[in-house]
């Protein structure tokens, strides 16, 4: 990565805004999962034991633009005083003469978190005097937050415009694991794409296709898949008009002597509920009026455990089944643990899969686990993510 990073600055006694993804889920006002929060502490801890001033800011939620209080950020504060042993402050904005006040208060290594960004409309704007409000109290931006760096905001991307600005350790190793995977993988590799839709995922497969040895399909997408070869899948959700696309992908696949994996069995259901009459099916024998809920029968289960035993790089990027549904969740469980057996390099896209990871309770067991979905998804795409590109580069 040809950006600055935190090596680059000296950081003693200046006030550091540091964007993190502190986008973290809530439940009963209290914070529910740790794993940004943890994500994000070795650039937290550097810049105190650096002697910064340590000013944090992130988005919580998606409040549109006012404030809304069950998306404020006290139960983060709360959590981040634990992870780090010290106090944590707090400010209830993010620009303004408080926040002024509030920084000017801090003495070298001490900690504020801002309030939630997304409180304005014009973080997501980008709004070029927003961001400069947001830069008004420091003297360096450092930019940690993969998450959310696929977005073009004013926190992730505009405030640039007007610091001195590198990358966290977060956003160095998430872009290090993923291009570590795509970039040069180590042979055989396999790509599992799973997730709903076909069409969030086109440019995914398009830009791995090349790079890999087998390209594991599953989920919604598989189903479109198994249209466009002509099997029927009864009641299952597909995109009709990504068919002739699907068909184009298999021949493309073909040409590159690239094996698609699709399954051969799958666990059909009446409906996409938790109790709903279900059993496993042959590929050929889906019920008209039932619908493919997991590509995780156990000829297809041992088909990816065979593939992904043999294969030194593997990548993962949705769910093959309907994994929030225990009835529904063995093919997603059997991915899991199959990248978790594995000794070659492994790496989970972040959002659904990570949380598939989780559930398994393997999410230690591979090589890397992103905390950006959207963000992932989006490298994964072979596209720039703003809140990278917009950071200083390295001189040279
Ligand atoms: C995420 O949770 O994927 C990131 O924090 C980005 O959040 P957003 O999709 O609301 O921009």
């Amino acid at each position: 990565m040809n950006k600055k990073k935190l090596k680059d600055f000296d950081f003693k006694g200046k006030r550091v805004l540091v964007r993190v993804d502190f986008n973290v889920p809530l439940s009963d006002g209290k914070v529910g999962d740790n794993t940004r929060i943890e994500a994000a502490l070795p650039t937290i801890e550097y810049l105190i034991r650096e002697e910064a001033r340590v000013i944090l800011m992130s988005h919580l939620g998606r409040p549109g633009g006012k404030v809304v209080d069950e998306f404020r950020m006290d139960p983060v504060a709360e959590e981040l005083a634990n992870q780090l042993g010290k106090e944590v402050l707090k400010a209830d904005d993010c620009i303004g003469p408080e926040v002024a006040k509030a920084v000017s208060r801090l003495e070298n290594g001490d900690v504020l978190l801002l309030e939630n960004t997304r409180f304005h409309p014009g973080e997501k704007e980008n709004d070029p005097d927003f961001s400069r409000q947001l830069a008004e109290n420091a003297d360096i931006y450092i930019n940690d937050a993969f998450g959310a760096a696929h977005r073009a905001h004013a926190s992730t991307a505009g405030v640039t415009e007007y610091l001195p600005s590198g990358a966290g350790f977060l956003i160095q190793r998430e872009l290090n694991s993923l291009a570590r995977a795509i970039e040069n993988p180590e042979k055989p590799y396999a790509a599992i794409i799973g997730g709903a839709k076909v069409s969030d995922k086109m440019l995914v497969i398009k830009n791995i296709l090349p790079r890999c040895d087998y390209l594991i399909l599953g989920g919604g997408i598989a189903n479109t898949f198994l249209l466009a070869e002509g099997y029927e899948v009864g009641s299952s959700l597909v995109e009709e008009d990504m068919v002739d696309l699907a068909r184009e992908i298999m021949e493309e696949a073909q040409s590159q002597g690239k094996e698609v994996i699709l399954p051969v069995d799958v666990v059909v259901a009446e409906k996409m509920e938790a109790g709903s009459p279900h059993k496993v099916v042959k590929i050929d024998e889906v019920p008209a009026d039932w619908q493919i809920v997991d590509c995780g029968g156990p000829e297809t289960i041992q088909k990816y455990q065979e593939v992904l035993a043999e294969c030194r790089t593997i990548t993962w990027n949705g769910p093959v089944g309907v994994f929030e549904i225990d009835e529904f969740a063995q093919g997603t469980m059997a991915v899991a643990k199959a990248l978790a057996k594995s000794d070659g390099y492994t790496v989970v896209g972040g959002g659904e899969s990570a949380a598939a990871m989780k559930k398994a309770g393997v999410e230690n067991e591979v090589s890397h686990v992103s905390t950006g979905g959207g963000a992932s998804l989006q490298f994964f795409e072979g596209k720039p993510l703003p809140g990278v590109e917009a950071l200083d580069d390295l001189e040279e």
